[in-house]
């Protein structure tokens, strides 16, 4: 696979970005990570909208998983320890939750809003080992322009 150029990405993805609407600046975030990444079946938002839970918010993909409590999968890992999750292969990870079964690997990045979670951003591809370090810091500046650019009210009811 080629070389993505995640500072061209990102410089694009901040002038997608011209609205501090939390939920436009979602939708079009995911819609950008689908189209200028390869080998994705899947690209969302999951919200902490309540206690110790995520619910699904804007995607790109199959319909998923509603809700995700802290206590389960990739993205719940994610959740409770505020750090991001690179998974080469789901299958060795007892409590993933598949969503949809061409899933193989998986990238969850916390989205945090001065200290407190506000939600993750999940990545799922087909293939083994898609997510390279290189993706992880490339997605991680993705959500730290997303953070930057979007007003991040509390969500949780
Ligand atoms: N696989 C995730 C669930 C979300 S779906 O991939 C969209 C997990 O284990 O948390």
């Amino acid at each position: 696979m080629p070389r993505v150029d995640y500072a061209l990405l990102n410089r694009q993805l901040a002038s997608l970005l011209d609205t501090r609407d939390w939920l436009t600046n979602c939708a079009q975030t995911c819609a950008f990570i689908q189209h200028a990444l390869d080998e994705l079946n899947w690209v969302g938002f999951y919200l902490h909208r309540q206690p110790n839970q995520l619910c699904l918010g804007p995607f790109q993909g199959k319909p998923a998983c509603h809700p995700i409590p802290f206590s389960k999968g990739v993205c719940g890992a994610a959740a409770r320890q505020q750090a991001t999750q690179r998974i080469d292969d789901v299958h060795t990870i007892a409590d993933h939750i598949a969503c949809d079964a061409a899933s193989r690997s998986e990238l969850v990045v916390p989205i945090m809003a001065d200290s407190h979670l506000w939600g993750v951003l999940d990545l799922d591809s087909p293939q083994h080992g898609r997510f390279s370090q290189e993706d992880q810091a490339g997605i991680e500046a993705f959500v730290a322009t997303f953070i930057r650019q979007t007003d991040l009210p509390h969500l949780i009811e």
